[in-house]
C-alpha cells in the first residue's frame, strides 16, 4: 500500500473567521467604507450587525494575541456577494485606528451570527417608512435602501442623514446616486425616482442647503413642508431610527408624541431604534 510519507505543508497561520478585504474607500478623515468577501453559509437580513474586527497586539505575558471587535451593520443589502461596511476613523480607538489601514487583498475577522431590530419584521406594514439617521447610523439604511423589499411594502421612503460637515454626507449621496443608476432596483422603485425616495440630508456645523438637526426640522414642520407630505402618522407611516445616542434618544421621544410605538423582532409595532456604533 502507497503511504503518504509527505509531511503536511505548515499551515500559514490564518485569522479565526477571516475573510478578504475586496475594496476601500476613504471619504473624509474621519470615514471609510470596506466590502469583504462573504462567507457562502452567511444568510441575513437588510439592516442587522454583525461583530467584526482584527487581532490585537500580542500580550507579552501571554504571548498571545486576542480579537477586538466591534458590531457592525452590514450596510449591503442581503443579496451582495460581498459585504460593505462603513466606519469612522478615531484615531485612539483600540479597532478603528487599526481598521483604517485596511488595503485591498487584507484580512479582517468576521463572526457570521447577524442580528439586530432594523429589519422588516420588526416593524408593522404601513404606507410611508422613514429612516433617520446620523453619521455612521446611515449604514444599515444602506443595506436596506437596496433591499427590494424596502419597495415592495412601502410607497414611499425618506431617508434623512444629519451630519456635522457636508463631507460626511458623501457616503450616502453617491449612494443614492448608484441606486438610481441601478437597473434591478428602478423597476421596483417606478419611473418617479425622487417620489419613491426621498433623500433629505442636513449638516449642523457647516454651510449646505439644508441646515439643522433633523429632529428642530420636525419639530418646526419643515421637513414635512419641504417634502411636501403630511406630518407623522400611527396609521401610515413607520420608522427606522440608527444615529448616537443623544439623537435616538431625542428622536424616540418625538416619534412616541407623534403615536408611534417602539417594536422588536418578536413584537413589531410602527419603529425601531438601534445606536450607531462607534469605536
Ligand atoms: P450637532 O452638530 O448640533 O451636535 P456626531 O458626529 O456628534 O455623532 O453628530 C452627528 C450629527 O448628529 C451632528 O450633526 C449632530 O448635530 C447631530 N446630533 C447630535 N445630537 C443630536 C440630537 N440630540 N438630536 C438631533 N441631532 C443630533
Amino acid at each position: 500500500t502507497a503511504v503518504n510519507t509527505e509531511a503536511p505543508a505548515p499551515k500559514a497561520p490564518t485569522l479565526p473567521d477571516a475573510q478578504k478585504v475586496t475594496f476601500v474607500k476613504h471619504w473624509t478623515d474621519r470615514l471609510f467604507s470596506f466590502r469583504v468577501s462573504r462567507p457562502a453559509s452567511l444568510r441575513f437580513r437588510s439592516g442587522e450587525f454583525v461583530m467584526i474586527g482584527l487581532m490585537g497586539d500580542v500580550n507579552e505575558k501571554t504571548g498571545k494575541a486576542k480579537p477586538i471587535l466591534r458590531a457592525y451593520s452590514i450596510a449591503s443589502p442581503s443579496w451582495d456577494e460581498e459585504l460593505e461596511f462603513y466606519s469612522i476613523k478615531v484615531p485612539d480607538g483600540p479597532l478603528t485606528s487599526k481598521l483604517q489601514n485596511i488595503q485591498v487583498g487584507d484580512e479582517i475577522i468576521l463572526r457570521p451570527k447577524p442580528v439586530g431590530t432594523l429589519v422588516h419584521d420588526a416593524i408593522l406594514p404601513g404606507k410611508r417608512l422613514w429612516f433617520f439617521s446620523t453619521g455612521t447610523g446611515f449604514a444599515p439604511f444602506a443595506s436596506l435602501l437596496r433591499e427590494p423589499q424596502t419597495y415592495e411594502d412601502y410607497d414611499e421612503v425618506v431617508i434623512t442623514h444629519t451630519c456635522r460637515q457636508v463631507g460626511e454626507l458623501e457616503y450616502g449621496r453617491q449612494l443614492i446616486e448608484d441606486i438610481k443608476q441601478d437597473e434591478l432596483l428602478a423597476e421596483l422603485i417606478g419611473p418617479d425616482f425622487h417620489k419613491k425616495i426621498r433623500y433629505y440630508p442636513t449638516t449642523t456645523r457647516e454651510e449646505s442647503p439644508k441646515m439643522g438637526r433633523i429632529t428642530d426640522l420636525m419639530r418646526s414642520g419643515e421637513v414635512f413642508a419641504d417634502l411636501g407630505i403630511e406630518p407623522i402618522n400611527p396609521e401610515t407611516d413607520r420608522g427606522m431610527v440608527c444615529g448616537n445616542l443623544a439623537f435616538n434618544v431625542e428622536i424616540k421621544e418625538l416619534l412616541e408624541s407623534y403615536g408611534l410605538e417602539e417594536g422588536a423582532n418578536s413584537d413589531p409595532k410602527q419603529y425601531v431604534v438601534e445606536k450607531a456604533f462607534v469605536d
